[in-house]
C-alpha cells in the first residue's frame, strides 16, 4: 500500500480564508484536487475566491467563528455540494482562522481578547463537534491546527500565544479521545509567514499607542519601540504562506501523518526553546526583553 493518499476530490473544510495561510492553503489544496471549502466572513472576499475560476474551490460564507449560529448552515452547504459531486464525508477540518493584537497584558482590549478566545478555542471547538460525523465517514480523517510553533511565553503578543497554548492543549487531547475512530489531530506549527497580519496588527499597534491612557502607555514605550525594530529584521525573513500550504498538503495525503509539522521562519528555534525545562526557557526569555 502506498504511504499517500490521492486527494481524488475528497473534502477539506478550511477556515480564515480571506488571505494569507488559509488563502493560500485553500488554493493549493484545490489545485492538488481536494474540493475545498473555503470559509470566509465576508462575501467580498467569497465573490474574490469564485473569481479565481478554479472548479474544486467552493466558499462557504458567512463562517465567522465568533458567530456559532453559522455552523449548522456551513455543515448544511458542505453536505449538499458533496452529494452532488458524488462524494462522503471530510478528509479534513483545517482550523486557521485567527486574529489577535499586539499590547502589553496590562493594556490588552479585553474585546479584542475575548473575541480572540471565543474564535479560536469556543468557535474551533464548535466546529470540530459540528463536522466529527463527517470526519468520521472518510477512513483516517484530520483536524489540521494552524499555529505558532511553542508554547514560549513571548511578550506583547499574549491574546495570541494564549490561544495557542490552550489550542495545543486541545488538538493533543483531541488526538487521544479520537483513536478509536482513526480521526487524527496535526499541529502544523509556523513560524514567521508572511502574511497581512504583520503589517496589520504593526499598524493597529502604532494606533493603540494613541489610545492608551497615556500615563500607563508611557510605560511601554520604550520596551514597544524596541520590540518593533526588533521585528523589521524578522518580517524581512517570514517565509511565503504557499509554504504553509505545501505542508499542509502533505499532513493530508500522508496515509500516517505526524501530529506536528513545522514551517517558517524561526519555526526550528521556538520549537528548541520549547523543549527546555521552564524555568530555563523563562530565563532565556527575561534575557531576551
Ligand atoms: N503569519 C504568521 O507568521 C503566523 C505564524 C503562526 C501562526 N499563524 C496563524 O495562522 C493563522 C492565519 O494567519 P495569517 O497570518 O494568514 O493572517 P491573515 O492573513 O490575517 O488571515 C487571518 C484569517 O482569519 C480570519 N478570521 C479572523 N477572525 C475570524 C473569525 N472570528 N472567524 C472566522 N475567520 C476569522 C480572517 O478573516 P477576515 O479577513 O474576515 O478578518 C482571515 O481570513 C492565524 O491563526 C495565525 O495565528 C500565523
Amino acid at each position: 500500500m502506498s504511504d499517500t493518499i490521492q486527494p481524488n476530490g475528497e473534502g477539506v473544510l478550511i477556515t480564515g480564508c480571506s488571505s494569507g495561510i488559509g488563502r493560500a492553503t485553500a488554493i493549493h489544496l484545490a489545485q492538488r484536487g481536494f474540493t475545498v471549502f473555503a470559509g470566509v466572513r465576508k462575501q467580498v472576499d467569497a465573490a474574490a475566491l469564485r473569481n479565481l475560476g478554479e472548479p474544486n474551490l467552493v466558499p462557504v460564507c458567512p463562517l465567522d467563528l465568533v458567530d456559532l449560529e453559522n455552523i449548522p448552515a456551513v455543515v448544511d452547504t458542505v453536505n449538499e455540494e458533496l452529494a452532488r459531486r458524488g462524494r462522503v464525508g471530510l478528509r479534513a477540518l483545517i482550523q486557521n482562522a485567527g486574529g489577535g493584537s499586539i499590547a502589553p497584558i496590562e493594556l490588552m482590549s479585553l474585546a479584542g481578547f475575548s473575541a480572540e478566545v471565543e474564535a479560536r478555542l469556543v468557535g474551533s471547538v464548535a466546529l470540530v463537534q459540528a463536522c466529527l460525523p463527517l470526519l468520521r465517514k472518510v477512513d483516517g480523517g484530520r483536524v489540521v491546527w494552524i499555529t505558532t510553533p511553542a508554547i514560549i511565553p513571548t511578550p506583547y503578543v499574549a491574546s495570541i500565544h494564549a490561544c495557542d497554548f490552550a489550542v495545543n492543549c486541545i488538538a493533543r487531547t483531541l488526538d487521544i479521545e479520537l483513536k478509536p475512530w482513526n480521526v487524527a489531530s496535526v499541529m502544523v506549527r509556523c513560524g514567521g509567514i508572511r502574511t497581512p497580519s504583520a503589517d496589520r496588527s504593526m499598524d493597529e499597534l502604532a494606533k493603540s499607542l494613541q489610545e492608551w491612557p497615556r500615563e500607563r502607555a508611557a510605560l511601554y514605550e520604550q520596551a514597544l519601540q524596541e520590540w518593533r525594530d526588533s521585528m523589521a529584521g524578522f518580517d524581512a525573513r517570514r517565509t511565503p504562506p504557499e509554504k504553509v500550504a505545501e505542508v499542509v498538503c502533505r499532513a493530508l495525503v500522508a496515509r500516517s501523518p505526524k501530529r506536528r509539522y513545522s514551517v517558517g521562519y524561526m519555526a526550528g528555534a521556538a520549537a528548541f526553546l520549547e523543549a527546555l525545562p521552564q524555568p530555563l526557557a523563562d530565563a532565556i526569555l527575561r534575557m531576551r526583553f
